[in-house]
């Protein structure tokens, strides 16, 4: 999954020949699941027509202030698609387009748009060989990186003058590709291993049955989702669900019983710096385990059972400096008990459930949660999605780091 997924793309096209080429860029944004809008200057429409960047992107395409043939017309306006935008990509930036960004010469609506943008801006020159080398050229790029611009340098090869040389602009799946590890360098937790737990756990009877519970996964889904989203490598140690998470940052370890899951954990801890244990892991498991269906040749069966390892508190009993976060589900004295469990499993913070809080628990898409760090320090949350309480465990993690 592309790290664009979801992001706000403002792209700027500019006067020159490789604005063709923007149709490709804006397709290949798209499919990796970008949302885009187009912001041209007069002159690129001599290039590439709006039309074809409108029908690509699915949105309409901002070329003037106002559109002077429609007396009712509405005033186009560039601070709001700024503000739209989480990056603006100026893809051909032309030597006239980039001189007037530096002088802030905004005489249309591509660099009056620029000039209101507060989020991260690239830009992608083209022009002819001569004046890329330019020492005006070479002043825009200078001040444009001081700006805190992003250069996407041009590349060499054949120019539409016919000579050959540097200044043609970078192919679109060379933008993209350098977009793509530019924000990817830069994400809060790249360099982060973090390991995750989640689902339930089945524990045998015999061959064809199991003790099981009926935890959906999500919680512990989304949390590696948000983890990995936010740069970490995951390695998520799954019970049996029927989510599905495919992402290049997230190793998918799937398990059936708590031993399994548990030898699953001990084989990745050590390497890792935090440990989130989601998962509802069995509590108790048959003593012996039939090798054959059990038949049902008795009124009444008992099936002895014994405790299984309980996995946390095992990796609270071997860790050096992971970040150790549980889960309680609590019914009573919620936040005693819950403080007594990061005592006794040696947890950094614990995120309590409380099943006293209506919209919390199995089979929501809502919860409700307290997260209690080592210092006893109190944080309740509102009621939210699964997702936005991954979100919040992230956020949690972000600020352990100082990032
Ligand atoms: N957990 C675990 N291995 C187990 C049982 C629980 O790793 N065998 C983890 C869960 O993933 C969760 C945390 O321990 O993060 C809390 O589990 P919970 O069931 O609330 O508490 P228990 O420690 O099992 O205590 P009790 O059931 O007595 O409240």
């Amino acid at each position: 999954m592309s790290v664009l997924r979801g992001k706000n793309i403002l792209l700027g096209v500019s006067g020159g020949i490789a604005a063709y080429k923007t149709a490709s860029l804006v397709r290949l944004f798209i499919k990796a699941g970008a949302h885009v809008q187009v912001v041209m200057t007069p002159a690129s429409k001599d290039f590439i027509t709006p039309l074809t960047l409108s029908t690509l992107s699915k949105n309409p395409v901002h070329s003037s202030f106002y559109n002077e043939d429609d007396e009712n017309a509405v005033w186009n306006n560039h601070v709001e698609l700024g503000l739209w935008a989480d990056f603006m990509v100026i893809a051909p930036a032309t030597a006239n387009t980039m001189a007037k960004m530096v002088s802030g010469n905004a005489d249309n609506l591509l660099v009056a748009t620029y000039l209101s943008a507060k989020c991260p801006v690239y830009f992608a020159p083209a022009m002819d060989l001569d004046m890329y080398k330019h020492p005006s050229t070479l002043e825009s790029f200078n001040k444009l990186t001081s700006f805190g611009n992003i250069m996407i340098p041009a590349e060499s090869g054949e120019l539409a003058s016919g000579l050959s040389g540097e200044g043609r602009m970078a192919e679109p799946e060379n933008i993209v590709a350098f977009i793509e590890h530019d924000i990817a360098g830069k994400l809060p937790l790249r360099g982060k291993k973090v390991l995750i737990t989640a689902g339930p756990t089945y524990e045998a009877i015999d061959p064809v049955r199991f003790i099981g519970n009926h935890s959906s996964g999500k919680m512990g889904y989304d949390i590696a989702l948000n983890a990995a989203n936010a740069g970490a490598e995951v390695v998520l140690v799954s019970g049996p669900t029927h989510l599905q998470l495919s992402h290049p940052q997230i190793e998918v370890v799937r398990v059936v019983s708590s031993a399994e899951m548990y030898d699953a954990c001990h084989r990745y801890f050590n390497n890792v710096d935090v440990a989130i244990a989601a998962a509802a892991v069995a509590d108790y498991k048959p003593k012996n385990v039939a090798p054959q269906k059990i038949k049902k040749a008795e009124a009444t069966l008992t099936i002895e059972l014994e405790k299984t390892k309980d996995i946390l508190a095992s990796l609270g009993e071997v860790k050096k400096s992971q970040y150790l976060i549980g889960f309680a589900l609590e019914t009573e004295n919620e936040i005693e008990n819950a403080k007594a469990k990061i005592t006794k499993k040696n947890l950094d913070l614990i995120v309590l459930n409380s099943l006293n809080d209506e919209g919390g628990g199995f089979g929501k898409d809502t919860n409700k949660v307290t997260f209690i760090d080592r210092n006893f320090t109190i944080e309740p949350h509102e009621l939210k999605s699964k997702e936005q309480v991954a979100a919040d465990i992230i956020n949690k993690i972000k600020k352990v780091y100082n990032v």
